[in-house]
This record gives structure tokens, C-alpha cells and sequence, in this order.
């Protein structure tokens, strides 16, 4: 019986050791399974009680915006690429500068020197190609990703970027509120603070048929406060938002860092398989609104940065399948009731 148990053990051990990691070396899963972001929603989530008229406004939003009513993809442009590299092996070191003459975060430049060095990026690594630059590089030796806000290269060397992250792929990829220090609006590569890998959607997730965690969502009209009468000047949902660059004041609006969720009787049957996928995702995990966008949408990495959407993968392979995605309407989402507003 011991033996039993010892083989199955081993057995477990072994699968799960082998199902870690994709043959590039990239995890299966980010983020710890306790991670915000690898929690399903269950089944009696609170709902926000202004949840119909938060969501109204974002659709009034996209509406005065002269777009429909409905659900957007990032996917060539405004979401980030995701590179690998191997530090096992030689490879070019970088030192990124601080453009626009403040410190990076306390937490990765300690010494407000404005500058990171010995990062290691290939010169063909590419942002994203749009003003907020983002670029995800993942070291598959050491297992820590790298992420860049307005990365410009300067030259082989050196490049200049707003903002920059480290982070180990197992962390749960939450802060606390306004990380303590003097620049606590420098942490994080998004306005929320999150992590850009959390909630990206990656192209081999998609091709495993796999997508097991809550989805990043950028949004028009994200909360700054909830009155202007407030005695503090920002509020978001902690842990996932550790700051907010939200500009709307009112109660009816999403605060950074909330979640939403796709109606869970939303009828999906009918999607093609991929968008399918996705929407199970987004009823299963849900949607953390992380970040300010011109739409209301969610990210899928971005596998081409050449700007042209007819280039990227995702158009030219599962185009005819995901372009069903933009059928679904704002209407059939919910926001579900933050348990952890934090203002400063
Ligand atoms: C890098 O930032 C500096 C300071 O803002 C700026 O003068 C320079 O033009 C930038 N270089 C590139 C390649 O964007
Ligand atoms: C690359 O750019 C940095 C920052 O402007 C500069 O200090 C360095 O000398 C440059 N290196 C080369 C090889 O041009
Ligand atoms: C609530 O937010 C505070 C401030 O960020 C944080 O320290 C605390 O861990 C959060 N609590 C929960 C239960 O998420």
C-alpha cells in the first residue's frame, strides 16, 4: 500500500513537473494558483449594486466614442508582445533609462539612479508599437519577467522606458495599495500597477485550448473618486490595482483593480471554439479592469508589432473565429462588488 501510494506520488509529482512549463520554456500557468488571478469567481459572487448604471456608462462611453456598444480586442496594437530569453546562455545586457527624468519604483531602482541596468534583451526584441510601448521579456532560465512601459531603443545598449517591473512567474501578481516609498505611482507598467503578463491572453493558451485565469480589461471611463466632495483624491479595488490612473469622478464608475464578469447566462453556445474560450473565461474568472483604453476590451499578446492588424496571427489564423467576439455587448456584462477599496 505505501509503495502504492509512493508511485502515485511520483507519478503526480512527475506529471505535474512535465506539464509546468511549455517546450519553450514559458509557464503553462502564471502567477500563483492562489493569485486573484488564477480564482474562479464561484458561484454567488456579490454583485456591485450600481453595477447596471457602471456598465451603462461605459457603453454611453464607446457610444459618444462612435463605436459599438460591444465588447474589443487588442491584439496588434495598444497590448504587448512577450519575448523569451535564456540567461543559461551569453546574451546582450541592457541598461534602461528613465525618460522622463523621475526614478524608477523603490522596489527595482532603490537608489533613484534613474536608470536599471544589466537587463537582459535582445536587440530584436520589439514593443509594442503604439505611445505606451509595453514589452513583456520572460527570462526562461531564471524564471522572472522583465516588463517596460514606452520602451525606445537608444541603441544596442541602452534604451529609454517610463516605467519597468520584475517579478518571479509564481508570485500572485498583486501590490499593496499605493506601494509604500515616495514614487509609488512609478510600480507597475500598467495605470493599475498590475502586471501586464496577469490577464494577457497568450498565444499558446489559446492553442493548448486552455485559458484558466481572469482576463486584463482596459475601459474608458475608470474612477479616480467616487465623490468630488471626497476628502481623498484616488480609489481603487485592492490587491489587484496598486494604483489608478482613472479620471472619472462618480459612484457609477468601474474603480481599478474591480472585477466584472460576463453575464453567466449569457448564451455562449452558439461562439465559434476559440471565442468560445474566451468567454467561458470571462464568466468562469471574469475581468480585472486594470488600465484606462479608448474601448472597452481585453489583450491578447501582441505577435507581430508591425502595427498592421491584417499581419498579426490572430487575424490571419483564428481571425474568422475571434471576429465574433466583437458581437458581444457591453449589456451582458456585470461589475461585481470590490471588498477592499483603498483611497489615498
Ligand atoms: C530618450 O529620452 C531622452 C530624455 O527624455 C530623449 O531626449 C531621447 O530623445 C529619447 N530617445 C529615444 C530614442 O526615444
Ligand atoms: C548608447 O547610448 C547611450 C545612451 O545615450 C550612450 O551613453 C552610449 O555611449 C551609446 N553607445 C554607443 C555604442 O553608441
Ligand atoms: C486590502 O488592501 C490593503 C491595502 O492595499 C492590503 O494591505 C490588504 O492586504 C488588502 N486586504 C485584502 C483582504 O485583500
Amino acid at each position: 500500500m505505501k509503495i502504492l501510494i509512493a508511485l502515485v506520488l511520483i507519478f503526480y509529482m512527475s506529471v505535474n513537473v512535465r506539464s509546468q512549463f511549455t517546450p519553450t520554456g514559458f509557464p503553462n500557468n502564471v502567477l500563483s494558483s492562489s493569485s486573484p488571478w488564477n480564482t474562479p469567481i464561484g458561484s454567488t459572487p456579490t454583485v456591485e449594486p450600481l453595477s447596471s448604471q457602471m456598465m451603462l456608462k461605459v457603453k454611453n462611453a464607446m457610444i459618444s466614442e462612435s463605436y459599438n456598444p460591444n465588447l474589443y480586442l487588442h491584439y496588434f496594437q495598444w497590448t504587448a508582445p512577450l519575448h523569451n530569453i535564456n540567461t543559461a546562455n551569453p546574451v546582450n545586457r541592457i541598461t534602461v533609462i528613465q525618460s522622463q527624468g523621475e526614478g524608477f519604483h523603490e522596489t527595482v531602482d532603490p537608489l533613484n539612479t534613474k536608470k536599471i541596468t544589466n537587463l537582459p534583451v535582445d536587440f530584436s526584441f520589439k514593443p509594442d508599437p503604439m505611445n505606451d510601448g509595453h514589452m513583456i521579456v520572460f527570462d526562461t532560465n531564471l524564471k522572472v519577467f522583465h516588463e517596460f512601459s514606452r520602451f525606445k531603443w537608444i541603441n544596442s545598449t541602452h534604451a529609454n522606458a517610463t516605467r519597468y517591473d520584475t517579478f518571479a512567474y509564481n508570485v500572485d501578481g498583486t501590490y499593496p495599495a499605493f506601494v509604500s516609498g515616495t514614487r509609488w505611482w512609478m510600480k507597475g507598467v500598467r495605470g493599475s500597477g498590475a502586471p501586464f503578463i496577469a490577464g494577457l491572453i497568450r498565444w499558446d493558451e489559446i492553442q493548448r485550448g486552455e485559458l484558466n485565469h481572469a482576463l486584463a480589461v482596459g475601459s474608458l471611463v475608470n474612477r479616480m473618486k467616487s465623490s468630488t466632495s471626497s476628502s481623498w483624491s484616488y480609489e481603487l479595488c485592492s490587491p489587484v490595482s496598486s494604483r489608478t490612473d482613472g479620471w472619472v469622478v462618480g459612484a457609477d464608475t468601474i474603480m481599478e483593480g474591480q472585477r466584472i464578469q460576463l453575464d453567466p447566462n449569457y448564451d455562449i453556445s452558439a461562439f465559434p471554439p476559440k471565442s468560445k474560450l474566451v468567454l467561458q473565461a470571462l464568466k468562469t474568472y471574469g475581468g480585472y479592469v486594470v488600465d484606462n483604453s479608448g474601448t472597452f476590451g481585453i489583450y491578447f499578446q501582441n505577435m507581430n508589432t508591425d502595427g498592421v492588424a491584417t499581419n498579426s496571427p490572430w487575424y490571419t489564423q483564428l481571425g474568422a473565429d475571434l471576429t465574433s467576439l466583437y458581437d458581444v455587448p457591453i449589456d451582458a456584462f456585470r461589475v461585481l462588488s470590490c471588498s477592499n477599496v483603498s483611497t489615498k
